[in-house]
């Protein structure tokens, strides 16, 4: 008989959000892949009304489960992960079920945004168990994630960073006094996307404030017109993320952002601006060269083809039909 994990939800202490690092690093060795993304392990801290924890422990109180469902998009996104060693108890069932009854849950404010939301749950790395989790739960792939990469030649054979064309300038980012402008620009490019396009000051700022973040890799094109060339909006922008502490020898550097004005589309901005994303990135040292793009934007995939990268990873998000 299999006996059900406690599960807890709400707001984690320090030593919970440590207890849920400790078991995303623990799958991560397991499975190849880390199974929570940037966004919800920056949300570890976070109590507010539109995020959910659920733990799931041993009556030993050691972590084995852990799911965050985040209900701030127009569908409700889970992110789940089962301890290695805690797999085929029935945890991942008892936990996906828990967080399908939290995306239709009121919040605790009664903000009608929130209810009755669809559940959608990420599966990071496309991997046989996830899948057949998913299939036994009823679950259907209705989302592709491709996560795409290229070698780079590294900092001694890395081009220079090309130059803007006529009529603008490539400079890179200030902190603060391009926030506004370039969260203007970003919501244009990425009106559709799910997340990216709903990006805040304050989720900017917290990335602001993570170690990897520097403004040096990341580049806005700008009308090159006097006076006020500073305020203008940027028509496109390259931010560029490599992570710290990643051994010398072999290094990934990521194109985390790329965006293009829809008014300023079709010109070679985003050809231009790949361009320079990947000079930075091998002039930093990387030698390879990573990104996300969904598996439905067939421009971004052609003008990504057309630079050398190829598909490395599938990321799937799954849902009720
Ligand atoms: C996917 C994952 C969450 C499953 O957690 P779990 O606690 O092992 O799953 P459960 O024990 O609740 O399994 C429920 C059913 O899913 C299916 N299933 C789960 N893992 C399976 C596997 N490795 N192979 C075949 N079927 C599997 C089975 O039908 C199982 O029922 P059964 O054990 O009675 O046969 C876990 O493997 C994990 O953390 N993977 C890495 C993170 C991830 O991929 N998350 C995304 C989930 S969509």
């Amino acid at each position: 008989m299999r006996i059900a994990a406690p599960i807890e939800i709400g707001p984690l202490d320090a030593d919970a959000q440590q207890a849920v690092r400790d078991l995303a690093a623990a799958a991560e060795a397991h499975d190849g892949v880390a199974p929570l993304s940037e966004q919800p392990l920056l949300n570890l801290g976070t109590d507010a009304e539109w995020i959910t924890h659920v733990v799931a422990h041993t009556t030993a109180g050691s972590t084995v489960g852990y799911v965050q469902i985040d209900r701030s998009g127009e569908t409700a996104s889970a992110e789940l992960v089962i301890h290695p060693e805690h797999r085929r108890n029935g945890h991942g069932r008892v936990l996906l079920r828990t967080a399908e009854r939290d995306a239709t849950l009121p919040s605790r404010s009664g903000e009608p945004g929130q209810h009755g939301k669809q559940l959608r749950v990420w599966a990071h790395g496309d991997l046989e168990p996830a899948r057949e989790f998913a299939r036994a739960a009823g679950l259907r792939p209705v989302r592709e994630l491709l996560f795409l990469a290229r070698p780079l030649a590294g900092a001694d054979g890395a081009p220079e960073v090309p130059a803007a064309p006529a009529g603008y300038r490539l400079r890179t980012f200030r902190p603060g006094a391009d926030d506004a402008a370039w969260l203007r620009v970003n919501a244009r490019a990425f009106a559709t996307h799910p997340e990216q396009g709903r990006m805040s000051l304050d989720d900017l700022r917290a990335r602001q404030a993570e170690p990897w973040f520097d403004p040096e890799g990341f580049f806005l094109l700008v009308p090159d017109e006097a006076p006020g060339v500073d305020d203008a909006d940027p028509v496109a922008f390259q931010w560029t993320k490599t992570e710290p502490g990643q051994p010398d020898g072999a290094r990934d550097g990521e194109i985390y952002a790329l965006g293009v004005d829809p008014d300023q589309q079709g010109k070679g901005f985003g050809r231009l601006m790949t361009e320079v994303g990947l000079a930075h990135l091998a002039r930093s040292g990387a030698t390879r060269a990573v990104l996300y793009v969904e598996g439905d934007n067939t421009p971004a995939l052609a003008t990504y083809e057309r630079a050398g990268f190829a598909r490395a990873a599938v990321h799937v998000q799954y849902a009720r039909p």
